[in-house]
């Protein structure tokens, strides 16, 4: 797994702004890192990186950019790529639906309608899509989603030991969820394998750097820009990137697509992944957390370079070429 090294760092108009946008929330300290599970509490609060690679293969960071924290919720998005790419749209929708929940991450409630959950972003979908996928590969789903999430990134990612012991100690409400989904029948098999590998993909270590590299791919239509290896299914990225608009950041998901624009997952490990399609992908990294369980840095961030790079979907204010797809030209 190659990866071309093409950081830019200084004299470019979106170097600066990354730099500048860093500077400006640098001083912020408000919010508070997630205790819920007691190895995340122990992170060091004030780190904060910014990445955002491109899908021609540029990087730009500031800050912590490679500095390591687990990838928790954020590796719901890639995962549900991967079940979509594993058995199709159709028997994934039979398993889980794609409407936001407008509640808690963890709320144990399904979508009345279907007794399926919501959406694969909160934690009753995403358990289920590590069912969809356990569903094929067995005792092998593990290694495959960590397979799948090191060529989005680029490079082997591995796992922080500490936080999925923590994770799994504690972890008595996502396998409430996950004995709930076997009763409905979203999930089939063991609840304690698939849970077990929910728990690990959680606490996969990851990097802002990573995210953005992840999220390039994702932007790249499921080929790595910088690895130019094809990691994901055209179609599947395509539904993916809808459920993170509409769904990714949890019940500020609406005020999210309001003020950012673009499809992004968040996760209490402090990282969020943003996807600019067919141009870049976002990724930073702050673990004060709001009440809603997103990055107060981060979402700061993300709203100040949708506004300074034109990143919004819906933006007017140039034709229809933002500002970055004019910069990276
Ligand atoms: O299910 C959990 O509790 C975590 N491992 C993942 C949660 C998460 O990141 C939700 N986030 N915002």
């Amino acid at each position: 797994m190659e990866r071309a090294e093409n950081v830019v760092r200084v004299n470019d108009p979106i170097a600066n702004v990354v730099a500048d946008t860093h500077a400006r929330h640098r001083s912020n300290d408000s919010g508070a890192v997630a205790d819920y599970i007691p190895q995340l509490a122990v992170v060091e609060p004030d780190r904060f990186g910014i990445a955002i690679a491109t899908v021609n293969g540029r990087l730009y960071t500031a800050g912590d950019a490679d500095h390591p924290f687990t990838i928790q919720s954020v590796s719901k998005a890639f995962v549900y790529c991967l079940a979509l790419e594993l058995v199709g749209r159709e028997a994934v929708l039979e398993r889980v639906g794609v409407e936001p929940s407008g509640d808690v991450f963890n709320a144990i409630e399904f979508d009345p309608r279907t007794n399926r959950p919501y959406n694969p972003m909160v934690n009753a979908g995403a358990i289920t899509t590590t069912g969809i996928v356990h569903s094929v590969a067995g005792s092998g789903t593990f290694d495959l989603i960590l397979d799948k999430l090191s060529l989005a990134a680029g490079r082997r990612l591995e796992i922080d030991e500490a936080v999925y012991r923590s994770e799994s100690e504690t972890g008595h409400r996502n396998r409430a969820i996950g004995h709930l989904l076997r009763n409905a029948g979203a999930i089939d098999g063991s609840v304690d394998e698939i849970v077990d590998c929910y728990f690990r993909q959680c606490s996969i270590l990851v990097t802002a750097t990573d995210l953005a590299r992840m999220g390039a791919t994702l932007a790249h239509i499921g080929t790595n820009p910088a690895t130019e290896e094809q990691v994901f299914d055209v179609q599947a990225v395509r539904n993916t990137l809808a459920v993170m608009f509409t769904c990714g950041t949890y019940d500020f998901s609406g005020s999210w697509a309001y003020d950012v624009g673009v499809p992004a997952k968040s996760g209490v490990g402090g990282g969020i992944c943003g996807v600019v399609n067919r141009q870049l992908g976002i990724g930073t990294f702050s673990p004060r957390l709001d009440r809603m369980g997103n990055s107060v840095r981060g979402v700061a961030t993300f709203i100040d370079l949708a506004n300074e790079l034109g990143l919004h979907v819906f933006d007017c204010s140039n034709t229809g070429s933002s500002v970055i797809r004019t910069l990276i030209r």
